[in-house]
Formats: C-alpha cells, structure tokens, sequence
C-alpha cells in the first residue's frame, strides 16, 4: 500500500510521524514538497518517505490519497490533478463537502472524510470517518482509535465535539487561575488538575460500560462538594450554555455545506 498527502502541514506532520511510530506497513509514503521544513524533517525520519516536486506525481504514484490543504485551496488545488476511478481519497479539509470532493477528484473515486486530531503523532488519537471506509479506518486505528460515523450528521457532530478541545483547556485556565487567586503557585495548580483530568479520563476509559452520568453519580456524595459545584453551574446555566454552544457550531458546520 502506497500513501499520498497533498498539504504537508501540522496536521499531515502528525499523521506522518504517528504512522511511522506504529510501523503502518505502507511500502512509501508520498508528501508534497510544499512546507519544505517539513517535508524534509519527516524525509529524514523513514526512507520510506519520498518527497514529490508536484501533486501530480503524489497522486499518480499513491494508493491512499490523503487531502490536508486549507478549505480554501482544496479548489484550485485538487481540480488540475488525474484523480482515478476507485483512488481512495481521505479529505481531512474541513467543512468540504463529499460531492465537492468527487467533483474536483473524480466521480468515481472512493471519497471519505476524516477527523484527526493532533494526538494521531503519539498514537492516541480519535478519528472520525465518513463513510467509514475500511482502509481510512484500519489506517486511523494504527494511531489511536478510528469512529465510523455512519452519517453526515453524526460525522459533524464529531466535528462539533472536537471543538471542545479549546474549551477544555479554557475550563482549566478559569480553575487554574481561581487556584492562583487562593495562594496557590499557577504550577502546581497546572500539575493538580491535569493529574485529576488524567485519573477521571483513565476512570472512564476502564469503564465503557458506565456512562458519564453513572460515573458523576459515583463521584458524588448526595448534598456534598462535588453535587453542590454541579448543582451551582447547572442551575447558572453552565449546562445549557454549553449546549447552545454546541448549536452554534453545528449550525456553522451545517450552513458551509
Ligand atoms: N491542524 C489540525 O489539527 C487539523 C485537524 C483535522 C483536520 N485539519 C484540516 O487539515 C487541513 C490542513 O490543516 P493544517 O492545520 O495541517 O494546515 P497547514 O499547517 O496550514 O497546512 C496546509 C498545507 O497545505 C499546503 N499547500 C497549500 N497550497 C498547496 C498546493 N497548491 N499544493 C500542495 N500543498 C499546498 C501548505 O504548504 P505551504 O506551507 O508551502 O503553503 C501546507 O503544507 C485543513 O483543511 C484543516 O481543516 C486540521
């Protein structure tokens, strides 16, 4: 199985190192010679690597076409190059539709999208695919884990989800600095609650078969701390704030389509 990337950036540089890590039994990876440093930093990693002067060679020479310009290029970037019928394509472009993509491919190719996110470069990432391909989701195991989504509405609420990465370091931020505000040094309140996310994230990992739900109930003593900082936010409206932001997102998403 031979690779392909058009767009060799962040997100084509996590994925390359990632499939390296776990040994991904590609024969060659393909990358562009756009974003030099790199191209050439990932060349130096693997003889595997081969660094192609144009898209045209990338994709007359992979098996596995991986898109990852920004939205705005995929255009004028995919549309001049010999796409084949039955290449598989894996658009990680953002907010480009499936119909878009087989229009500037080629009608015929098997088109699908996916999700990465950074950590795919320490093979603990989650990846959402749509339609879920068998070859983009074997390949999206190797570093991490890969979800099928098994519709376009499921798939852009995974996109919605993602944005809760920002959000999440946000949450820490706010507690963070209100540890601060106690006396608290800022690094050892960094070091506190990333630790405690870290034992609840391993806690629910070791727990599939109880829900979130179950498991705020399991950390909760009725009438004790962590029910009365629940009860507060909620009854603020932290929780329906968070779903109207959800909302927001998902109507973005909806609207570029
Ligand atoms: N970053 C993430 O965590 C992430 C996660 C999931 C999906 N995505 C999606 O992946 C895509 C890329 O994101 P990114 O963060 O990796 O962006 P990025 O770092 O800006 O990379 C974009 C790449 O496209 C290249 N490029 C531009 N025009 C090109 C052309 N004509 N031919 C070949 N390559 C060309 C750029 O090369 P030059 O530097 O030489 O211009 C650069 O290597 C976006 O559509 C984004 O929505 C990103």
């Amino acid at each position: 199985m031979t690779l392909g990337f058009i767009g060799t950036g962040v997100i084509s540089e996590a994925i390359v190192t990632g499939l390296l890590k776990a040994k991904y039994p590609a024969e060659t990876i393909y990358l562009s010679a756009r974003s030099r440093e790199i191209s050439a930093r990932l060349a130096m990693l693997s003889e595997k690597v081969r660094v192609c002067e144009t898209n045209d060679e990338i994709v007359a020479k992979a098996d596995v076409v991986f898109l990852a310009v920004r939205p705005q290029h995929a255009k004028d970037v995919l549309e001049p190059l010999s796409f084949r019928s039955g290449q598989v394509v894996v658009s990680l472009i953002a907010t480009v539709s499936i119909d878009d993509l087989n229009g500037w491919t080629h009608p015929e190719a098997n088109v699908c999208r996916a999700i990465p996110l950074p950590s795919v470069s320490e093979l603990n990432g989650v990846t959402a695919v749509f339609p879920p391909l068998r070859v983009a989701t074997d390949i999206f195991d190797y570093l991490g884990q890969a979800v099928a989504a098994n519709s376009l509405r499921e798939f852009d609420a995974y996109a919605v989800a993602s944005a809760m990465m920002g959000f999440y370091f946000g949450v820490a931020e706010t507690a963070a600095q209100w540890l601060s505000q106690q006396g608290a040094r800022y690094e050892a309140s960094q070091v506190y609650l990333a630790k405690m996310f870290q034992a609840l994230t391993e806690t629910a990992i070791q727990r599939p078969d109880q829900s979130f739900e179950d498991l705020r109930l399991g950390h909760t003593t009725p009438g004790g701390l962590n029910a009365q900082l629940h009860e507060t936010f909620s009854g603020q409206g932290g929780t329906d704030a968070l779903v109207l932001a959800f909302e927001a997102v998902a109507e973005r998403i909806r609207n570029n389509h």
